[in-house]
């Protein structure tokens, strides 16, 4: 298998992990190169599932070398409760890399997370509060520390007292809150280190010297291109680069290095937290009324669209092409794997959004101006469905009803991208394979 990378193309949630875990045996090296523990990925282990945040989703095997790129920002209490869990779980984490480049989210960068939410109010993002945006915010103001700086106590100490003359004042006269000192963060943060050591490496060496023994390399991205920090809808984003683009960035391989760019898209669209979503079908709760609240009440709860990392409800709508094509372009994507299209089984009709409309005039690509996305209505195509019909059984294209079919090349005419993996479940094997190379 060429070495790949798989991004979100919506605003996350897309069931990456699962996708991530489905072919991660057919690499040599499954990298994560952005994001941190905002991420929720659920893989099914045997008959558990487990929420994994941080570790890349390849750790369930054995055979594939799981690495932690220097473009993901890590907490380590994260990275040894997760090490604690999937070892509770039989799952070893031996060959785990974690790139000494990396940066570290300090627990100051936890609280001004919460308190710049907070100081936004209603035009708040909606973070995870995991300190993500504050995190990338050092690392681009080059005061940030880095996963090497736990190698050395002395460094690490003398690194945190430079940084808390500054987040100090900060936190205590900008946001009125608590000040740190540097015992309690070392107190917290050096036993962290011993357990980390092990795993540290030299990660863009590492993978670069594998690509060229012929090794495989999967590059699995977190959140979504519609997170994306440059690409996405900022402000409402991540703060890290989340599309195809990211991976080389995040890992420290060139582009020549990736052969491919699969497209994770779920079968409608979901959004946590704030900002612009054209096809949301707004719960009642949120002002939503008649048909369109139904439908989306009936995508959550079929969809179980809550969030993996804050167990947050889920904003659901209709598959928006406008976006898919958009991701299609920014990616460079040449396959998607379309999710959870069994749970389309509950609708007579389904709708696919395939351009937008503002002041009388229609929008086929993304627009330019945030403004504009606001408020863009969407140009619905309605499709018939497959109601009542299980296909979450089926594991050849030709099993599914016509009508699936149907859905399944109108959204490859509408996105311009071959569809070739199509999952009807959550599980493993609850998926089908269009096109031989992704399967068994
Ligand atoms: P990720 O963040 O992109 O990895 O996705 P999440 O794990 O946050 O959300 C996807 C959810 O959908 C998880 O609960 C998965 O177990 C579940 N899931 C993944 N694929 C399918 C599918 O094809 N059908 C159904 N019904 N559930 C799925
Ligand atoms: P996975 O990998 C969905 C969203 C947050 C918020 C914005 C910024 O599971 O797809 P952050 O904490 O990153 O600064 O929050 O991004 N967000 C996600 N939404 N899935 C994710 O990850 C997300 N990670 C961050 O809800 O709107
Ligand atoms: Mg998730």
């Amino acid at each position: 298998m060429p070495s790949t990378v798989l991004v979100g193309c919506q605003w996350g949630d897309e069931g990456k992990g699962k996708i991530t875990d489905l072919i991660a045996k057919k690499f040599d090296y499954v990298v994560r190169y952005q994001g941190g523990n905002n991420a929720g990925h659920t893989v099914i282990h045997g008959d558990t599932k487990l929420a994994l945040h941080l570790m890349p989703s390849g750790v369930m095997y054995d055979d594939a070398v799981p690495v932690i790129g220097n473009g993901v920002v890590v907490d380590p209490g994260v990275f040894v409760k997760e090490k604690a869990l999937l070892e509770s779980e039989g799952i070893s984490v031996k060959n785990l890399k974690i790139s000494c480049n990396a940066h570290v989210i300090m627990p100051y960068h936890k609280v001004l997370d919460g308190a710049e939410e907070k100081r936004l109010g209603e035009n708040q993002i909606g973070t995870t509060k995991r300190g993500i945006g504050p995190c990338y915010q050092d690392k681009a103001a080059r005061r940030g520390i880095r996963v090497q700086d736990l190698l050395d106590e002395k460094i690490f100490r003398l690194k945190v007292e430079t940084a808390l003359q500054q987040k100090n004042p900060l936190l205590q006269k900008v946001y009125g809150l608590q000040t740190f000192t540097v015992e309690e963060i070392c107190d917290e943060y050096l036993p962290y280190a011993r357990i980390m050591k092990p795993y540290m490496a030299e990660t863009s060496i590492l993978l670069n010297e594998a690509l060229s023994n012929g090794k495989n390399v999967l590059f699995e991205g977190a959140q979504g291109t519609m997170l994306d920090i440059d690409h996405g809808t900022y402000p409402y984003v991540t703060s890290s680069s989340c599309c195809a683009g990211g991976a080389c960035i995040g890992s420290g391989v060139g582009p020549k290095a990736i052969d491919r760019a699969l497209g994770i898209c779920k079968a409608y669209v979901t959004r946590v937290g704030g900002g612009p979503f054209p096809t949301e079908l707004k719960f009642p709760e949120e002002g939503g009324t008649g048909q369109d609240a139904l439908d989306g009440e009936l995508l959550c709860d079929v969809g179980h669209e809550y969030g993996v990392t804050t167990g947050r409800k889920r904003r659901c709508g209709w598959f928006d092409a406008v976006v898919a094509r958009y991701a299609a372009s920014v990616n460079g994507l040449t396959d998607i794997a379309l999710t959870k299209l069994d749970v389309l089984s509950a609708f007579d009709t389904i709708k696919v959004c395939v351009a937008y409309e503002y002041e009388g005039e229609r929008y086929e690509h993304f627009p330019q101006q945030q403004s504009v996305l606001f408020h863009a209505k969407p140009i619905y195509e309605e499709l018939p469905g497959w109601k009542g019909e299980d296909i979450s059984g089926c594991r050849k294209y030709e099993e599914l009803p016509a009508n699936t079919r149907a859905y399944v090349e109108y959204l490859e005419e509408v996105t311009g991208v071959p569809m070739s993996i199509i999952s009807v479940g959550a599980d493993r094997d609850a998926t089908i394979f269009r096109s031989g190379d992704w399967g068994e």
